[in-house]
Order: C-alpha cells, then sequence, then structure tokens
C-alpha cells in the first residue's frame, strides 16, 4: 500500500496538461471490440483503470499495442473468447463495460459482478433489462452474470436512471443489431458523447447522443477508426481546487470548458475567478473563500466526481455549505477522514453540512475510494502541518501521474 507524504506551505503556481478522460477511455477501449478492423486511440490516459480494460480485451482476443505512451492500436482478435481468460483479467468494476461489445459481436458474455470503488451498492440492473429487451438471456451465478442471445434485435429501452454505463453499453450492443434502437432517459455526459464520436467514427449511425433520446442504427460490420479522447474534466476540476485552497494562479492546458460548466458555476459563487485563454483554464484565486451549497445530478449538473473535492474546499471556507449527493447513496466516505483533519461536517443521510473553518490540521488519513482520495490531498495542502495519506493506489486508478504533476507545481509531495 502505497502513501503519499505531503507537506503544505509551498509556492504553487505554474502549469499542467491535463491528460485524456478515463471515463471516455474505458468505454471506448471496449467499443474497439466491435470493429472487424484496426482501431487507433489517441490521448488514452496511462492508470491502472484502463490497462486493466486493456486486458480485459486481450482476454477477448484482441491485440493491444501501446505507442508514444498514450496511443493505442487495437487489432481485432481471431478467436472467440473464453470464459476462464475473462473472469482473470478483469480487476475494474467497468469490467461491465465489455457486456454490450462481447454480446453484440459474440452473442455471449461473462464478467465477475462488479468491483471498483465502494461508493454505495452500484448495481447493473439497467443494463441487464435494456440487454434483456434487446433479446439476451440472462443467467447469474455466485459472484458472475452470464448473458447469452442467438441475436439481438432493436428495441426501445426507456432507463429508470439516466445511467452513464448504462447508456454506453446498450449504445455499443445497439451498433450491430440490424434495425433501429432508442434509448430514453440517456445519460447526456460528455463521455457518452465521446463513446458516440468514436463508433461514429468505426462507421454506426447514432443520433441524439448528449440528449436524453440516443438513436443507433446498427451496421452488419464496424471498420477502422483513429480517434482522439476528450481531456478529463474531473482531473481538471480537480487541480482548479487545488488552486483554489492553495490561494495559487495556475494554468490548466487541454481542457474543454464547456465540460466544466457547473464547477466552474460554483467556483465563482466561491469567489474564484476561472479565465478562458484557448484551450486553456486560468484560476485566479481568492483571499477569503464563500461557503457554497451543492446538490450532485446527473450532467449538465453538478458532478458526483467533485463532490468530495469540494467539501475539502468548502472545509476552509467562509460560513456553512450544504452538499446534497443524489447520485450515489453512500459517497460521503471522505467525511470521517476530513474530520481527523479538523473538518467540522455533519453527516444526516445524502446531506452533509459543512461549517468552514480557518485552518485543517494535518494528519495521517487514508483514501477509501479515488475521489475521496483526491479529497484528502486538497485538504492536506489547506492545512497546518505534515498529512500523510495511505492507499493513495486508489487516487492513481484514476488521475495520472498525480504525484508528479503536483511536484511540478511546487506541492511538496513524497511517495513511500
Ligand atoms: C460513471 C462513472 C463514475 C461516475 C458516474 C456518475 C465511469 C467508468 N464511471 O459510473 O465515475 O461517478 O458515472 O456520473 O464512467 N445504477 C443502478 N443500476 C444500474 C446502473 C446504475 O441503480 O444498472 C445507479 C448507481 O448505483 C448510481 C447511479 O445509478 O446510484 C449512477 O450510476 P451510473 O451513472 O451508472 O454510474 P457508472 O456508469 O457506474
Amino acid at each position: 500500500m502505497a502513501a503519499y507524504k505531503i507537506t503544505p506551505g509551498t509556492k504553487i503556481g505554474g502549469e499542467v496538461r491535463i491528460s485524456g478522460s478515463k471515463n471516455a477511455s474505458l468505454p471506448i477501449i471496449a467499443a474497439s471490440l466491435l470493429s472487424d478492423r484496426q482501431t487507433v486511440l489517441h490521448n488514452i490516459p496511462r492508470l491502472s483503470d484502463t490497462e486493466n480494460m486493456c486486458d480485459l480485451i486481450t482476454s477477448a482476443g484482441s491485440s493491444v499495442k501501446l505507442e508514444n505512451e498514450h496511443d493505442l492500436i487495437i487489432s481485432p482478435g481471431s478467436i472467440t473468447p473464453k470464459a476462464s481468460h475473462m473472469e482473470q483479467a478483469s480487476k475494474l468494476r467497468a469490467s461491465f463495460l465489455i457486456i454490450g461489445p462481447m454480446l453484440a459481436k459474440y452473442g455471449w458474455a461473462k464478467i465477475p459482478l462488479p468491483g471498483g470503488c465502494r461508493i454505495g451498492a452500484r448495481p447493473i440492473d439497467l443494463h441487464l433489462k435494456g440487454f434483456t429487451a434487446m433479446g439476451a438471456k440472462i443467467r447469474q451465478g455466485h459472484g458472475y452474470v452470464e448473458l447469452k442471445c442467438d441475436r439481438l434485435n432493436p428495441t426501445r429501452i426507456y432507463l429508470d436512471f439516466p445511467s452513464v454505463g448504462a447508456t454506453e453499453n446498450l449504445m455499443n450492443a445497439a451498433c450491430l443489431i440490424d434495425g433501429e434502437t432508442v434509448i430514453e432517459n440517456a445519460a447526456t455526459e460528455p463521455e457518452v458523447v465521446d463513446l458516440a464520436g468514436f463508433l461514429t467514427a468505426m462507421g454506426a449511425d447514432i443520433y441524439g447522443a448528449g440528449t436524453d433520446t440516443v438513436r443507433i442504427i446498427g451496421k452488419k460490420r464496424l471498420g477502422h477508426a483513429e480517434y482522439t479522447i476528450i481531456p478529463d474534466r474531473i482531473e481538471a476540476g480537480t487541480f482548479m481546487l487545488i488552486a483554489a485552497v492553495t490561494k495559487s494562479n495556475l494554468r490548466l492546458e487541454n481542457v474543454i470548458s464547456d465540460h466544466l460548466k457547473p464547477v466552474i458555476a460554483k467556483l465563482n459563487e466561491a469567489g474564484i475567478c476561472i479565465t478562458e485563454c484557448g484551450g486553456c483554464l486560468e484560476v485566479i484565486p481568492c483571499e477569503r473563500i464563500k461557503a457554497v451549497d451543492i446538490k450532485t445530478l446527473p450532467y449538465p449538473g453538478f458532478p458526483t466526481d467533485m463532490q468530495a473535492q469540494f467539501m475539502s474546499l468548502m472545509s476552509v471556507a467562509d460560513g456553512t455549505g450544504v452538499v446534497v449527493e443524489t447520485v450515489f447513496e453512500n459517497r460521503f466516505m471522505q467525511v470521517p477522514e476530513l474530520i481527523r483533519m479538523g473538518a467540522k461536517i455533519k453527516i444526516d443521510g445524502r446531506t452533509a453540512v459543512i461549517d468552514g473553518t480557518k485552518r485543517l490540521s494535518g494528519a495521517k488519513v487514508k483514501a477509501t475510494d479515488l475521489r475521496a482520495g483526491a479529497a484528502l490531498v486538497i485538504a492536506a495542502l489547506a492545512a497546518q502541518g505534515d498529512s500523510e495519506i495511505e492507499n493513495t493506489e486508489h487516487i492513481e486508478r484514476g488521475y495520472e501521474r498525480f504525484e508528479e504533476k503536483l511536484s511540478s507545481i511546487g506541492v511538496n509531495i513524497k511517495k513511500e
């Protein structure tokens, strides 16, 4: 188990280049299975999650080559994948994203039930409901789910909740279905739109990605595509908060500001100024951070993946802020650790009330999941005295070369 030791108080500034989006890369790497030809992906972040997804498609028969650190060259498999191979490879929660492409291509998929961040139950019932409507037969055993079909049929699917993963998985499967599949109450996240961009580049016909109704007209075959992944909006948001909490100027390169609207709006409300400069954003901090209220929602609402990090900022803001988490039922894992650092937070169900305090104190704390871990790094930078953050492998699942990027902007951080 690795740990970060952070000594706050150093001068922070300069620029950070934001990596490709983890959450766009995962469904896109899975979708490459749909093609009969080679696909080339640029701007893939090097993270344990993307490596695990590459292992998974390799087990499914693809050959994957990494070039220039961030480019993947994926060639289709010539073998039919076997269950034993697939189970071995699947170490990530997003392994469920393989179901759609596998089912459409091979008429079969088997995966262990999802692991990953422990943020609530995270079921996959919406995915399974959609595949059933497409004609798949589902069998659930001890710790795994197996799906089979002779062929998938076009259908109309209404999602009870605009699940990002279910929208992506069903969109992927629909690309090889003869006829028109419609997904209603679909997720509208930028990562869904990016996946649609990749599928379109492979030859699929997709209409309405980014709205709540997506229509997919499947093709017999999908072909070659070369595609560049969007920048990671959550990594960008996290660095904005690092600048805000340390009252530093920071320039972020390779960002799409449109994807960050809800985060920028809340930072502005807290008194922090963000200026745009053609593909870059500059954070101009303020001396006194104002408390704000946050309610997480599906896109374009405030992202649940930025909730924990905002709570750290609000722990040192002027006044009282309220955070309501509506997307996941158990996503306040950072709170006991922030309290150990002196934060004043009370939780009642899915609501947290944060009373800002002048300064937090450095402490030994544990990262319990990816974004909770990032929140602790932000809190450590706002604290007086050293902090040690344990279990940083959670953080490194989602932030590429995090320690190196933090050091490059002046953070005194050591990995132990
Ligand atoms: C994705 C992101 C994750 C982000 C989340 C919400 C990836 C790899 N991960 O996760 O970082 O926090 O979107 O923006 O892209 N649900 C069900 N049944 C289902 C599916 C989901 O009840 O079949 C529930 C979940 O438990 C959760 C909510 O729906 O409460 C949202 O989940 P979903 O949008 O599916 O998130 P993920 O795709 O898992």
